[in-house]
C-alpha cells in the first residue's frame, strides 16, 4: 500500500498551482499523491490538465437557485467517496460553507497570493501593487471560517521593483506559488506539520 498522502484539488480557473503539484508528485519530490480534481467551472483547464496527467476529475457545477449549503453538500458526498487526507484549494473560487469547514477541520489548505494577514479576497496582488508595497509574496494556510484568516502554515517573499507592474509582480509571486504550494504538502504528508490554536509549528527534519 502507497503511504503517499491522499490529496483532492479544488481549482477553478487556469489550474497552474494544480499543475506544479502534478509535476511535483511525478518527480517524486513530495509524499502525496493526488486522487481527484474538482472543479466548479465547466472547462477550466484545471480539469484538462488533470485529464492529461491521469488524474480522475469532476466537474461539479452549482445549480441555478442552489444554496452554498446544498452545493457543498454535493462536493462533501464526492470527496467522501474519494478516501481523501487532505484537500488542497487552489483557486477555488467558492466560499466553503461553516458546515465544509468544520467537517474538514485541519484537513483542508488553501493558497493565497498575498503575504497574509494583508490584502485578503480577489485579486490580493494588485491590491498590494496598488498600496504600494516594497515586499509581496504568498501563502498556505489552513482554512478558517473566515475569509483567508486560516493559521499560516508556510509564506515567501518577493521584493517589489519600481520597474514592476500590476502583472509582472502577480507573475513572480505566481512563482512562488509553485514552489510554496507543493512544498506545504509535503511538509503535511512527512507529518512535519503541527497546530496550536492559530500558531503552525514546523517540525525541521
Ligand atoms: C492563485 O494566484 C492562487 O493563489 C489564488 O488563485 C490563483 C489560482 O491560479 N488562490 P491557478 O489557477 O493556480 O493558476
Amino acid at each position: 500500500m502507497s503511504n503517499k498522502l491522499k490529496i483532492v484539488v479544488l481549482a477553478s480557473g487556469r489550474g497552474s498551482n494544480l499543475q506544479s503539484v502534478i509535476d511535483a508528485c511525478a518527480r517524486n519530490q513530495i509524499k502525496a499523491q493526488i486522487e481527484a480534481v474538482i472543479s466548479d467551472k465547466e472547462g477550466a483547464y484545471a480539469l484538462q490538465r488533470a485529464e492529461e496527467a491521469g488524474i480522475k476529475n469532476f466537474l461539479i457545477k452549482k445549480h441555478k437557485e442552489e444554496s452554498r449549503l446544498d452545493y457543498d453538500k454535493r462536493l462533501i458526498e464526492k470527496i467522501d467517496t474519494l478516501n481523501i487526507e487532505l484537500i488542497v484549494l487552489a483557486g477555488f473560487m467558492r466560499l466553503l460553507s461553516a458546515d465544509f469547514i468544520k467537517k474538514y477541520d485541519r484537513k483542508l489548505i488553501n493558497i493565497h497570493p498575498s503575504l497574509l494577514p494583508a490584502f485578503t479576497g480577489l485579486n490580493a496582488q494588485k491590491q498590494a501593487f496598488d498600496y504600494g508595497v516594497k515586499v509581496a509574496g504568498c501563502t498556505v494556510h489552513f482554512v478558517d471560517e473566515g475569509c483567508d484568516t486560516g493559521p499560516i502554515i508556510l509564506q515567501d517573499t518577493i521584493k517589489v521593483t519600481e520597474d514592476d507592474s500590476e502583472e509582472s509582480l502577480a507573475a513572480r509571486i505566481l512563482e512562488k506559488e509553485h514552489q510554496l504550494l507543493p512544498k506545504a504538502i509535503d511538509l503535511i504528508a512527512q507529518k512535519k506539520v503541527f497546530l496550536n490554536g492559530r500558531k503552525v509549528t514546523l517540525k525541521s527534519s
